[in-house]
């Protein structure tokens, strides 16, 4: 069956001491403690190596937030998917609404990273998600439905069962406006049916389908029950031990 799932995406904060203090707590948090899921931290590249240092990785799993669609070579600023694996880390997130929006990031650039990532044994956390107008005009969900058949159905059944799924409506994030629970079911129901589809039924139930966009805790539980949302990206939350535990243990 498919797992739980908590992870965080500290996007552009922390200072590399801040994040190594921030990881430290999280983990120790952990330590000794049985959680009902999978939890994850996605910092950033300046901070994998450190934060490596100070967590258990049995514990607390470790991710980039992005990476670049090129193996190696002459691509100023970049930082590759084999650079990633190197610090340790065994997790990225790719295709976020904001590397999409002010990045200029496309399915085509995406298959690419997934690709890499695969290549260098990390975890994609593949985002996906309408953003307000599309929501407005009712055409979320071929959004979402075009944004998994461009960059992931391409994969072999194997490796899309590889895949984290992230749905994040672009609405929702950041903006303290979160998704219903019901809002949120009703687009991961409509994903899963899209993978039944696609790859059928047993990779469709194993794969994990996380929720993000304005979730803390005190609306982790009610989205988290919901049978097709198996757990969350967590923004702003993520930032603080406390409220990122508090989405933890919304899966009790
Ligand atoms: P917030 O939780 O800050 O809304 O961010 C969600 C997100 O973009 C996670 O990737």
């Amino acid at each position: 069956m498919r797992k739980n799932i908590v992870a965080g995406n500290w996007k552009m904060n922390t200072t590399v001491p801040e994040g190594v203090q921030l990881a430290t707590e999280v983990n120790a948090a952990l330590a000794g403690k049985k959680v009902n899921c999978d939890v994850v931290i996605c910092v950033p590249f300046t901070h994998l190596t450190s934060v490596n240092q100070v967590i258990n990785q049995n514990k607390l799993g470790l991710g980039a937030e992005n990476c670049a669609d090129h193996k190696s070579g002459a691509y100023t600023g970049e930082v590759s998917a084999s650079m990633v694996a190197s610090t340790g880390a065994t997790y990225v997130i790719l295709g976020h609404s904001e590397r999409r929006q002010y990045y200029g990031e496309t399915s085509e650039t995406l298959k690419e990273k997934v690709a890499l990532a695969f290549e260098n044994n990390l975890t994609p956390i593949f985002c996906i998600g309408e953003v307000l107008e599309q929501r407005e005009n009712g055409t979320y969900f071929d959004v979402v439905k075009s944004q998994i058949e461009e960059a992931l159905f391409n994969l072999s059944a194997e490796d899309f069962g590889k895949v984290i799924l992230a749905y994040e409506p672009v609405w929702a994030i950041g903006t303290g406006k979160t998704a219903t629970d019901d809002q949120a079911e009703e687009m991961h129901a409509y994903i899963r049916n899209l993978i039944v589809e696609k790859y059928g039924k047993e990779v469709a139930e194993n794969t994990s389908i996380l929720y993000g966009g304005s979730c803390k805790p005190s609306n982790a539980k009610a989205l988290f029950a919901k049978p097709n949302v198996d757990g969350g990206l967590i923004g702003g939350a993520s930032l603080k031990c406390a409220d990122f535990m508090g989405i933890v243990e919304a899966f009790d």
